[in-house]
C-alpha cells in the first residue's frame, strides 16, 4: 500500500510552554492539502529519516493548514529531539495525509473529552469542532503544571473557555477532584476521550471501566507507548497465507523486521503498537498482542494484531498476507 507523501512548509514554530513548541505546516506551491476531521494524525517524515505520529490540534475547519504541537521527551527515541533541535521555519517536510483512528462518534449526545499533558492535541482539534457545532461537551485538561500545559492561553480566548477545566498537580483544587468525580457513571449517548501519557491513560480507562462505561462510550489514544519486551519472548514461524512461505521469527525480532527481511511489504510508521499502520489480519493461531491501538475486544477476537511490536502464543500464526 503506496501513502500519499505531502510536501509542506513550516510556516511558523514556536513556544507554546516548557517544553512544548508547536509546527504550523502550510502547503509547498502545487500540493493540496487534504480535509481532516478532528482526531486525526498525521506521519511527520523528519530529516533524519525516522518517521512519527502527530496529531492536528487545529480545528477541522481550517483549509490548506495543520499545526502539530511536540513535547521534547528526553526518553524519546529520537523524533521530539530532531523537530524541537533540527526543524525550523522555512523548512520543507514531507508528511502522510490525515488518517483519524480517533474521531469522534457522530451519534453521541454529550462528549466528555480528557487530556493529559501533550495528549491535548487532538482534544483541541475535538473541542474546536464541538464547539462550532454546538454540541454537548467538557474539556478536562491535566498537567503538572500550567507553565508545563499547551494552548492555555487558546483555551482561555476560545469561544468554549467555559467548557474546559484545568487540574494542575501544583495548585490543586479544594477538596481536591478525583478521576473518579471527573469520570462519573456513564450516561446513555455520553462519549468519553483520552489522550495522554500511559500512565494518566491506564488510571482514566480503569476508573471509566470500574464505573460500568461500556467499551464502546470509550475512546483513546496512545502514543508514544513502551513496548514490552519479556524474557518468555520466543521463536515462531508466521506463515503468508497467498504463498504458502513460513518464516521463523527469533526472540529478538519482530514480525515486521523478519518480513521486511524476505521482502514481505507490510507498511509501519510507529513500529510502537500504537498507530495501526501495520495491522494484519491473522487466519489461525493467537497473537500475543503487546499493542496500544486495539482495544480490548479486537484483541480478544485474535483475529488481527500487530506485526511491528506484537509476537505469538502458538507455534504458528497464518497471516493473510
Ligand atoms: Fe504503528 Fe505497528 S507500525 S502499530
Amino acid at each position: 500500500m503506496t501513502q500519499q507523501i505531502l510536501k509542506v512548509r513550516v510556516a511558523h514554530k514556536r513556544d507554546e510552554a516548557d517544553g512544548i513548541c508547536s509546527l504550523e505546516l502550510l502547503p509547498v506551491p502545487g500540493v493540496v492539502m487534504p480535509a481532516f476531521t478532528a482526531g486525526a494524525h498525521i506521519d511527520v517524515h523528519l530529516p533524519s529519516g525516522l518517521v512519527r505520529q502527530y496529531s492536528l490540534c487545529n480545528p477541522p475547519s481550517d483549509a490548506q493548514r495543520y499545526v502539530i504541537a511536540v513535547l521534547r521527551d528526553p526518553a524519546s527515541r529520537g523524533g521530539s529531539e530532531a523537530v524541537h533541535a533540527s526543524v525550523k521555519e522555512g523548512d520543507v517536510l514531507e508528511i502522510s495525509a490525515p488518517k483519524n483512528h480517533f474521531p469522534l462518534a457522530t451519534d453521541a449526545k454529550r462528549h466528555l473529552l480528557l487530556a493529559g499533558g501533550i495528549g491535548v492535541t487532538p482534544l483541541m482539534s475535538m473541542a474546536e469542532q464541538l464547539s462550532a457545532e454546538g454540541a454537548n461537551f467538557a474539556l478536562h485538561y491535566f498537567a503538572r503544571s500550567a507553565t508545563k500545559a499547551a494552548f492555555t492561553q487558546r483555551f482561555a480566548s476560545s469561544a468554549f473557555a467555559a467548557c474546559v477545566h484545568t487540574h494542575w498537580d501544583d495548585a490543586p483544587q479544594e477538596p481536591p477532584l478525583s478521576l473518579a468525580d471527573v469520570i462519573g457513571t456513564p450516561q446513555a449517548g455520553q462519549h468519553l476521550y483520552v489522550c495522554g501519557p500511559k500512565g494518566f491513560m491506564d488510571a482514566v480507562l480503569a476508573t471509566a471501566r470500574a464505573h460500568s462505561w461500556p467499551e464502546d462510550q470509550l475512546h483513546f489514544e496512545f502514543f508514544g507507548a513502551q513496548v514490552v519486551h519479556d524474557a518468555s519472548d520466543a521463536t515462531f514461524t508466521v506463515k503468508i497465507a497467498s504463498s504458502g512461505q513460513e518464516f521463523q521469527v527469533g526472540a529478538h525480532q519482530t514480525v515486521v523486521e523478519v518480513l521486511h527481511k524476505a521482502g514481505v511489504d507490510v507498511p509501519i510508521a510507529c513500529e510502537q503498537g500504537v498507530c495501526g499502520t501495520c495491522l494484519v489480519r491473522v487466519l489461525s493461531g493467537v497473537p500475543d498482542h503487546k499493542d496500544m491501538y486495539l482495544t480490548p475486544e479486537e484483541q480478544e477476537a485474535n483475529d488481527q494484531f500487530t506485526p511491528c511490536c506484537s509476537r505469538s502464543k502458538s507455534p504458528v500464526l497464518v497471516l493473510d498476507l
